[in-house]
């Protein structure tokens, strides 16, 4: 138990189960307060049940501090008001944001219906900009605000996820963006990739088997599959790096702003920020307009230099 978070009034989304749930102990053990959301549904967002909600409300409330749960669905924009207003109305005020909730429904983009790609989007992207969008109202007007978001290495590029992976590169985006608005106001954004045994890593057979053929077709990086394999592993808690998460939501982590991190039992890691890094460039005043007679020879010789195509055609 630590005090760095005394005083401090959190809403977790997710915090039912799995990463949400450590994520909401550990803002706990440090002195928050945390309204518990969690809509508590199947892996595949159906169904609802608010038992994991009241469970992680309960176990925070062992630790010490107050707790409410909130059995809403993030993606509604009245549903994520109403988080964030349970949380001024309970405690005060909102200083501390985690988006964390989160849902699969994976398929190949030649099979994936049109509900799977919607539902995928409404729960992690937009639920994560309902959040965000009015606890910014409240964040601004203190003066103070940390909001850490849920994103996943399968933002990098993934196999039988495109909306899973669209999902989470857009809250990547959302977090670059968020954290150069609101920091003139004191409010910090960022993200991180957890690598964690829970029903959404590990749950699913059908996710093994596809992560098999991935290895076999090569269409994964060896970070990626080392971070999948992590996932798999038995001890691979939530609680191990929940503690970082809690890091990032206090004082100490006043000047982190916009950052993108993976963190695992074993490792915290940060990903770079995307940049150009090689040009063809050539004098504005006396360009003319590029011909693909020039671009067959230069984007081979100049531009992609060391280039793998990281999916080629197969028989
Ligand atoms: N476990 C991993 O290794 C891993 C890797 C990358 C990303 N993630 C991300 O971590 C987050 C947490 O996943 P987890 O692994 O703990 O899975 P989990 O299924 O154990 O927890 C997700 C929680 O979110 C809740 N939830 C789902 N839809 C909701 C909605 N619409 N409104 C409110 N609550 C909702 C669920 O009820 C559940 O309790 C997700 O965003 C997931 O994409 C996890």
């Amino acid at each position: 138990m630590g005090e760095r978070l005394r005083g401090r009034n959190a809403v977790v989304t997710g915090a039912g189960r799995g990463v949400g749930r450590a994520v909401a102990l550990a803002l706990a053990e440090e002195g928050a307060n945390v309204v518990v959301c969690d809509l508590g549904g199947t892996a595949d967002g159906s169904g609802a049940d608010a038992s994991p909600a009241d469970s992680t409300a309960e176990e925070c409330r062992r630790l010490g501090v107050r707790a409410v749960p909130h059995y809403g669905d993030v993606s509604s924009f009245t549903a994520a008001e109403d988080m964030v207003r349970t949380c001024i109305d309970s405690f005060g005020r909102i200083d501390i944001l985690c988006n964390i909730a989160g849902i699969l429904r994976p398929r190949m983009i030649f099979n994936m219906s049109e509900d799977e790609w919607d539902r995928v989007l409404a729960v992690h992207l937009k639920g994560t900009w309902n959040l965000c969008r009015h606890a910014c109202v409240a964040m601004r007007q203190q003066r103070y605000g940390r909001i850490i978001n849920c994103t996943s290495e399968a933002y990098a590029g993934t196999v039988g996820h495109t909306n899973y992976a669209a999902a989470k590169g857009g809250i990547v985006s959302l977090t670059y963006a968020i954290a150069r608005e609101m920091g003139r106001y004191g409010v910090t954004c960022n993200a991180f990739a957890p690598r964690a045994r829970t029903r959404l890593s590990w749950g699913d057979d059908s996710l093994t088997d596809g992560l098999q053929k991935r290895i076999e077709a090569g269409l994964i990086t060896e970070e990626r599959l080392k971070g999948m394999e992590e996932t798999r592993k038995e001890g691979a808690d939530p609680e191990y790096f929940a503690p970082f998460i809690a890091y990032l939501a206090s004082d100490a982590a006043a000047d982190i702003n916009g950052c993108v991190f993976v963190a695992s039992r074993s490792t915290i890691g940060i990903w770079n920020h995307p940049e150009i890094v090689r040009k063809l460039t050539r004098d504005w005043d006396i360009a003319e307009r590029w011909s693909i007679d020039e671009l067959e020879r230069l984007v081979p010789q100049e531009l992609l230099v060391d280039y793998v195509n990281p999916a080629p055609p197969r028989d």
